[in-house]
């Protein structure tokens, strides 16, 4: 996926929006009374035509959520999402099949989320029973599944196997071969790679970058190790208690953070030009505040090392790299109307440097 960082992909409409998603949870009381848990607290992004869209953030942040509520497995409080334009919580019966068809999703546990009972084969090929239209005969089945196999670096003969037979590298093959069964057009991955040791890591991401050029499908990228979002990313949205705090091209976000949040993730992940990384790591003040009962004003204030009294009176709004005194340098390629690659910030005080000069350091 590297090789999309030196190609176009704001010439295309974006193809999947997500506009002002709320979800809520109804859970226990808190100590304050509050039982309503808000996981996403107005999300927006956009995911463009073969596109790979990282989602960054910490555990509890919202990521699964998010991505759950896009296979429509969680419905929205409120908000809208559209691929194409079309709002697959206002479709029913053949329209919503033909919209769960084009987004499908790879999970992070390649060991839980494979049936232990059935074959490599009858998983790939399950969602056929479903989508009845898609191939007719058992012939067209077969040889489909066949492509499947070979397309993600498996045998014909492997269909007959379980999954037990398989190492972890090659079940998750076989949940990318299910996921690309019906041909869709994104496909969420939420840590697809993170129970897999390194070299077998390196063969899965390098199977979905070949996917990808071959196949133009777009990818949300969720995981919770920066070097391989930087690798494998074009663009990159970093959450922060249910809400998306900074987005940007890859680069941008990783060399030049704007969010005082982003700044100490990226200070603790290693860089590729070792002159760009901060002398000292930012360390960050506390635990993340609870949901159900987020801080006023700036939801990272609890823990942010630039905080001022402004920042708990007032919730910032997004604010652009110019906004804060950078010297935004032109890309023509990546500035086309169509794909938001605009930098932004939800901070009262993005930073105007790529490291803050007074922050809390080791
Ligand atoms: N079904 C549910 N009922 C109640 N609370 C939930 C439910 N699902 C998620 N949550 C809460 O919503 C918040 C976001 O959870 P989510 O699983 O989306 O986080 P995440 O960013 O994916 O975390 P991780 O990196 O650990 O996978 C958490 O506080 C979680 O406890
Ligand atoms: S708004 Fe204030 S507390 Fe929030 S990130 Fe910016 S400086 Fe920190
Ligand atoms: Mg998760």
């Amino acid at each position: 996926m590297t090789a999309l960082l030196d190609r176009t992909v704001a010439d295309r409409p974006a193809a999947l929006e997500v506009r002002d998603v709320v979800k809520t949870f109804h859970v226990s009381r808190s100590a304050s009374g509050n039982n309503r848990l808000r996981a996403l607290d107005g999300i927006n992004l956009s995911v463009g035509r073969g596109e790979t869209l990282g989602l960054v953030g910490e555990s509890g942040c919202g990521k699964s959520t998010l991505a759950r509520t896009l296979m429509l497995l969680e419905k929205p409080d409120s908000g809208s999402v559209t691929f194409d334009g079309q709002d697959p919580f206002s479709l029913k019966g053949k329209d919503l099949l033909s919209w769960r068809r084009r987004v499908q999703m790879v999970f992070q546990d390649p060991f839980a989320s494979l049936n232990a009972r059935m074959t490599a084969g009858d998983i790939i090929s399950e969602p056929w029973a479903t989508h009845r239209g898609l191939h007719r005969t058992s012939r067209e089945r077969e040889a489909r599944l066949a492509e499947l196999l070979q397309l993600v670096g498996l045998r014909a003969s492997d269909a007959r196997k379980s999954p037990q037979e398989f190492s972890g590298g090659q079940r998750q093959r076989i949940g990318i071969a299910r996921a690309l069964a019906l041909n869709p057009e994104l496909i969420i991955l939420d840590e697809p790679v993170s129970a897999l040791d390194l070299s077998v890591q390196a063969q899965v991401l390098n199977l979905l970058n070949d996917l990808q050029q071959q196949l133009g499908v777009s990818y949300i990228f969720i995981s919770h190790d920066l070097s391989v979002v930087r690798h494998v990313t074009d663009r990159v949205a970093v959450m922060y208690l249910g809400r998306i705090i900074e987005t940007g091209t890859t680069e941008d976000v990783f060399e030049r953070p704007l969010h005082p949040y982003t700044a100490a993730l990226m200070s603790a992940s290693p860089k590729l030009d070792p002159a760009a990384r901060p002398a000292e790591r930012i360390v960050l003040k506390g635990e993340l505040p609870s949901p159900l009962d987020p801080p006023s004003g700036c939801r990272f204030r609890t823990r942010c090392w630039k905080a001022q009294d402004i920042c708990a009176a007032e919730a910032p709004r997004k604010r652009t790299a110019a906004e804060a005194g950078r010297t935004v340098l032109p890309m023509p390629a990546l500035r086309r109307p169509g794909l938001p690659v605009e930098h932004l910030a939800e901070c009262h005080f993005p930073l105007a440097v790529p490291a803050g000069p007074d922050a809390a350091r080791e």
